[in-house]
C-alpha cells in the first residue's frame, strides 16, 4: 500500500521518518561495511511499513503520543521482518523483492543466512538496550513463532491435501506473530493494562492473517510489475496457500498432485488463468472482508481519538488497496 492510499494523520506521518532513521542505524555495521550493502539492499528498498503503522497508531491511540520507545520498537519489528524476508527469499528461491534482486540471488545462500541472522540479532539487541527486557523477550518469542510457522509450511510443501486450516495455522505464526508483537510493544510502551494489551494484540494477529491471505491471493492474480516480485512463485515452490486450497477443483488438485514438482511454465499459466476465472477472487475477498470486520471488533475499548479511527480504517483500506492490485 502506498503512502497516498494509507489513511494517516500528522502525528503518524511525522513518526514514520523517525522509524526509517532508526532502521538505517540498526541495519548498519560499523565494523564490517560490506554488511551494509547486503542489509541496505532490503531495508532501503522500503516496503509498506504496515507493521510500523499499526504499532505507531496503537501507541498513539493508547498514550496520545508516539514515544521515542515506540519509534524504536517499530524499527526493531521492521528489522526483524526484513531479516525474516532475507531468509524467506532464500527458502523460496525468490530472485526479486520490492523490484530489487534478493540477497540470495545476488550473493548466494551463505550471505543470505548471515544477513538475516545479523538483522535478527541486531533487532533483539536493540530491543533489550533501547526498550526493555520484556520487549526483547516478546520479540524473541515472535521469532520462535515465525520459525514454527515456517516449519509448518515446509512440512506441507507440495501436499495437495493440505487443509485450508493447516495453511491458516502456519500464517498465524509466520505472519500474524509479528503484527501481534508490534501491538504488544505498542501497549507496553504506553503502559497499557493487560486487558487492553490482549485486545490490541488480537487486532494485530487478525491484521497479520488478513495481510498474508491477501499477499497469497496477489501471488496468484497480480503481475510482476505491480508486485515487484514474480507471480505464481508459491505454487512453483510447493507452497499451497489458504486462498488456493479453498478454491482448487478436484481436477486441478489431481493435476498438481501429478505435476506439482515438475510444473512447466505453460501448466502454471494455465492453472492461474483457470483460478482467476473461477471463485478464487470473489471468495477470498469475501473471506477477507469478514476478517477485516473481526479485526476491528478486536480493538480495545479506549477513548475516541484520530489514531483509534485510523486503526478502524486500516484493515478495510488495506483490503481495498490489495483488490486494486489484483
Ligand atoms: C513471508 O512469507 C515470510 C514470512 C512471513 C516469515 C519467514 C520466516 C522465516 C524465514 C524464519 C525466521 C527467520 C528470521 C530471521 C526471523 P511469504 O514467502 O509467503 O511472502 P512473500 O510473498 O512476501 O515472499
Ligand atoms: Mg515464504
Ligand atoms: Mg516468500
Amino acid at each position: 500500500m502506498s503512502t497516498t492510499t494509507m489513511p494517516t494523520i500528522p502525528a503518524l506521518a511525522n513518526a514514520l521518518p523517525r522509524v526509517e532513521d532508526e532502521i538505517r542505524q540498526l541495519a548498519t555495521s560499523s565494523t564490517l561495511p560490506i554488511v551494509n550493502s547486503f542489509s541496505g539492499r532490503i531495508t532501503a528498498a522500503g516496503g509498506k511499513r504496515l507493521r510500523s503503522v499499526v504499532l505507531l497508531a496503537g501507541s498513539l491511540a493508547l498514550a496520545g503520543e508516539v514515544s521515542e520507545k515506540a519509534v524504536k520498537a517499530a524499527a526493531c519489528v521492521e528489522l526483524l521482518h526484513a531479516g525474516s524476508l532475507v531468509h524467506d527469499d532464500l527458502m523460496d528461491n525468490a530472485v526479486e523483492r520490492r523490484g530489487v534482486r534478493t540477497v540470495n540471488a545476488e550473493w548466494g545462500p551463505g550471505p543470505a543466512v548471515l544477513v538475516g541472522d545479523f538483522m535478527l540479532a541486531r533487532a533483539s539487541q536493540a530491543a533489550l538496550e533501547w526498550i526493555s527486557p520484556f520487549a526483547a523477550g516478546k520479540l524473541a518469542a515472535a521469532v520462535t513463532d515465525l520459525v514454527e510457522g515456517q516449519v509448518l509450511e515446509v512440512l506441507d510443501l507440495y501436499d495437495v491435501h493440505r487443509s485450508p486450516d493447516a495453511a491458516l495455522r502456519s500464517i498465524a505464526l509466520k505472519t500474524g506473530a509479528l503484527f501481534r508483537v508490534g501491538c504488544v510493544l505498542a501497549a507496553h510502551c504506553a503502559s497499557a493494562s493487560d486487558e487492553v494489551t490482549i485486545r490490541l494484540s488480537e487486532y494485530g494477529a487478525h491484521f497479520g492473517l488478513l495481510f498474508q491471505i491477501l499477499d497469497d491471493l496477489l501471488d496468484l492474480t497480480s503481475s510482476v510489475e505491480r508486485l515487484g516480485k514474480p507471480v505464481g512463485n508459491d505454487i512453483r515452490q510447493g507452497v499451497y496457500t489458504f486462498p488456493l486450497l479453498r478454491s482448487l477443483t478436484e481436477v486441478q488438485r489431481e493435476m498438481l498432485a501429478a505435476r506439482g514438482r515438475e510444473l512447466g511454465d505453460d501448466e502454471l499459466t494455465g492453472l492461474l488463468t483457470e483460478l482467476r476465472g473461477g471463485g478464487l477472487v470473489p471468495e477470498t475477498i469475501a473471506y477477507c472482508r469478514s476478517l477485516a470486520e473481526q479485526t476491528v471488533l478486536a480493538l480495545p475499548e479506549v477513548p475516541e481519538s484520530e489514531a483509534l479511527e485510523i486503526l478502524r480504517q486500516l484493515p478495510a483500506a488495506y483490503l481495498e488497496w490489495a483488490v486494486s492490485q489484483i
